[in-house]
């Protein structure tokens, strides 16, 4: 795994608990929490202990394969409609990632097909789900890295890498490939606020893997494509619509309209899981809004003036206009059109 820049894994299944890094403590704790319970779970996708589309899905995948084994053993006659109210909990967690409803539809389809309960089909799905997630991801980092062309200099936005998938990442993913084949100078990577997705997360992701990160203020990233000769603007998604919009961590949308005006090109990397055909355009797409708390304070400190109100949507939406890529693991799409998306599944 070294060898490819991939030393991390945030989600792993052990025996009957599922631990996951909590990665609302991170970088300056390393600590797993075991989760043994659906509602442990959902909880966790909730608070953020675990988050990323793909992250969100895969851990979803494994808290039915627990929500099964709870079912029967409390009647195992019945256990098919005692986990459907796991199931809501699970897609309640959170809205927007549409990976974490086609995760939980893989898990239905084996229920579905099981005439009596089979713990292991249930697992093996979940790991399925796991393992084809970081293939993926290698494929992805393959094809996007393509694009990228010597002495780079590229912006990230939020977390993408092993810590938002089942591992190696997404845009991250491509960022690592890009770096391995020698096309990227510099990362640079924006605090993501209020979350801190880029400064905790993919700054603590790229330095272990020694790859050189620096990180900007969100404000500061209009100045640094002028100033820094940024080639690609590099970012994951939580869901993409037929026309090819992209809903994706709020502030995404600013570096699209960014690029455009100093003709920075702009990519987005996500598996065909994170692909929601059924949703026309990204207005249909739910967008998570947080609690006020997130912007009025810092580490529980009140930052804000007493009496302020706050807007705290979690994503925004990016139209496929100011897209120049969409890279998937069944091939990429470039200037994405209705048709160009359609052609991804035929
Ligand atoms: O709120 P988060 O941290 O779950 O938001 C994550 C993002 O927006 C990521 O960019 C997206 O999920 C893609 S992760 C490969």
């Amino acid at each position: 795994m070294n060898n490819h820049h991939d030393s991390l894994r945030a989600i792993i299944w052990n025996n009957d608990v599922l631990e996951l890094l909590d990665q609302r403590v991170l970088p300056h704790e390393t600590r797993y929490l075991s989760l043994r319970t659906p509602e442990e779970i959902a909880n966790a996708i909730k608070d953020m202990v675990v988050r990323g589309a793909p992250a969100i899905g895969i851990t979803a995948a494994f808290g039915v394969v627990l929500a099964a084994r709870h079912a029967v053993a409390q009647d195992q006659n019945n256990w098919k409609s005692l986990i459907k109210k796991d199931f809501q909990l699970l897609a309640a967690s959170r809205p927007t990632a549409v990976n974490l409803f086609w995760a939980l539809a893989k898990m239905q389809q084996v229920v579905d097909n099981l005439e009596n309960y089979d713990d292991a089909a249930l697992l093996n799905e979940a790991q399925r789900i796991h393992d084809v997630d970081i293939a993926d991801n290698y494929r992805m980092g393959e094809l996007g890295a393509a694009f990228i062309e010597p002495n780079s200099n590229v912006l990230t936005h939020c977390n993408t890498g092993s810590l938002a998938t089942g591992g190696y990442g997404t845009a991250l993913g491509v960022i690592r490939s890009a770096y391995r084949a020698g096309n990227i100078s510099q990362v640079f990577a924006d605090e993501t606020r209020p979350w801190m997705q880029g400064s905790r997360l993919t700054a603590w992701e790229l330095v272990q893997d020694q790859i050189p990160v620096t990180l900007i203020v969100e404000g500061a990233a209009a100045s640094l494509m002028r100033d820094k000769s940024i080639r690609w603007v590099i970012v994951g998604a939580d869901r993409i619509t037929a026309n090819g919009d992209v809903a994706n961590k709020i502030g995404t949308y600013n570096l699209a309209v960014l690029s455009k005006y100093h003709g920075v090109k702009f990519m987005v990397v996500a598996p065909t899981s994170t692909i929601d055909m059924n949703l026309a355009n990204g207005e249909m797409i739910p967008i998570e809004q947080r609690a006020p708390s997130e912007i009025f304070q810092i580490k529980g400190q009140q930052i804000s003036a007493n009496g302020a109100n706050a807007w705290n949507p979690a994503f925004d939406v990016t139209p496929a206009s100011l897209i120049d890529v969409i890279v998937t693991e069944r091939g990429v799409v470039q200037n994405p059109t209705l048709e160009k998306m359609q052609a991804l599944f035929i």
